[in-house]
């Protein structure tokens, strides 16, 4: 009898959850190679270690929740968020674009979640009718396919990088994003797209201006043109605040609503913000999701609908961060005292990411274009065989599909070139 057959009390949609995480049991293998005394390097997992290999830790962060009182680490949180918290997800999501975007007539509203994770779910269980399809590029992190599948929702995707018709640098498949639009739009009554942007988990590909500008247009001349299908696009900033322009997208909303391009009605921006990485805070579970629409009413009534789905799924979020941030964002010094931490914190990233790269070009890798945040990637048609030839030299990565995830955010700076070059002797480059 096999396992599915013995456990006949589990329901169907049950039976489709196996499997462990594939990023887990490479991490395993990196422990086991290090406890047996080789001189591993560990580029499997997606959380920021220090070169010592330690978890890295926002000192700022941690000090202030240290001083919390008790209550504000057992009580309950209101079931939508403290309302301070909120307003500071807003200002994490927009940046400096806030006053300019709320000036333009947009009304911004939030709903705290178990970190980024949970504003993922927010939106996959309320923004599109069961069984649509919600656009990916297909190069994504892997729970997208777990949370669409939990609230019956498909995938539908376009390729990450451009097609020989868009210039390189663009970083987007504008004509393959846009008639994948049309496609669903002719189809559904909900067309929602999910972008990890910038600093894309598993590339740290980050698109520039030009691209997101011409993405929200495509995507609002498509709600302008289909006005009876809801059209939502998700920015899920996972890393955002350790890119280079973090508020980016902002900036661009900002730019078109400047340049006098309609905001059609059927349209919703959000973001789902993860406070895990950028206040080192992973376990905490802190996040939001931050909504952008021109009606006030539509932003109250998300709020309800936010608020209500929550509390059938999860209760309410953690209270103790959602306090504590709140408390040390809200005056000058604690959010520069927080922002210092961070830059060191991202200053690991980008050299290490500098040198890696570097190294690439020189050992004749060709690595994906790769820009901000925790991750490299290298595109190739057997990540498991590229994968395993690293592990024989005791650099340990992550295979996914269509190509091999690489943790700079785990790798210690002096080690960046080893995994350099493992990669070209895996892939036969150096030969
Ligand atoms: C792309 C992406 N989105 C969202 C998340 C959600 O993070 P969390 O739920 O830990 O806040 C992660 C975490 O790894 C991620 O990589």
């Amino acid at each position: 009898m096999d396992e599915a057959s013995a456990m006949q009390y589990l329901a169907s949609h049950g039976h489709d959850k196996t499997g462990n995480d594939v990023i887990f049991s490479w991490l395993a293998r990196y422990q086991n190679a290090a406890a047996a005394g080789a001189s591993a390097v560990n580029g499997t997992i997606g959380a920021l270690l220090e070169d010592d290999g330690s978890l890295a830790i926002n000192g700022v962060v941690d000090a202030a929740l240290r001083t919390a009182p008790a209550a504000e680490f057992a009580a309950y949180a209101p079931l939508k968020g403290l309302p301070s918290f909120l307003d500071l997800a807003v200002s994490l999501a927009l940046g400096d674009h806030r006053a300019t975007l709320e000036s333009l007539g947009l009304h911004t509203g939030a709903t705290a979640s178990p970190g980024g994770s949970g504003a993922l779910y927010l939106a996959a269980s309320n923004f599109a009718e069961r069984g649509d399809a919600v656009l990916l590029r297909d190069r994504y992190w892997g729970p997208y396919a777990g949370f669409l599948r939990g609230c019956g929702l498909k995938s539908a995707t376009y390729p990450l990088l451009p097609s020989a018709n868009e210039p390189a640098t663009a970083h987007l498949d504008l004509e393959a994003f846009s008639s994948s639009l049309d496609e669903l739009a002719k189809t559904q009554q909900s067309v929602m797209t999910w972008l990890n942007d910038p600093a894309h988990n598993p590339t740290g590909l980050s698109l520039p201006a030009e691209s997101r500008f011409a993405l929200l247009n495509a995507f609002m001349e498509s709600a302008t043109r289909n006005e009876h299908v809801g059209h939502t696009l998700l920015l899920d900033a996972a890393y955002h605040l350790y890119a280079d322009e973090p508020h980016g997208w902002a900036e661009t909303i900002a730019e078109a609503l400047d340049a006098g391009l309609p905001w059609p009605e059927n349209m919703l921006v959000c973001f789902a913000l993860s406070l895990s990485k950028s206040h080192t805070i992973y376990g905490l579970r802190t996040g939001a999701l931050v909504y952008l629409h021109p009606e006030e009413a539509s932003v109250q009534r998300l709020n309800d609908v936010m608020g209500v789905t929550g509390r059938q799924t999860w209760s309410a979020a953690p209270r103790v961060a959602q306090h504590v941030l709140s408390e040390l964002h809200a005056t000058e010094a604690g959010g520069q005292s927080w922002s210092e931490e961070r830059d060191r914190l991202a200053s690991l990233l980008s050299q290490r990411r500098e040198r890696f790269l570097r190294a690439c070009t020189q050992h004749g890798v060709n690595i994906n274009p790769s820009h901000d945040g925790f991750f490299a990637w290298y595109e190739c048609e057997d990540p498991v065989a590229v994968a395993e030839a690293c592990a024989g030299q005791h650099v340990y990565l992550v295979p996914l599909t269509g190509g091999v995830r690489i943790g700079l955010c785990a790798v210690p700076t002096s080690q960046v070139e080893r995994v350099a070059e493992a990669l070209a002797v895996a892939t036969g480059a150096t030969q």
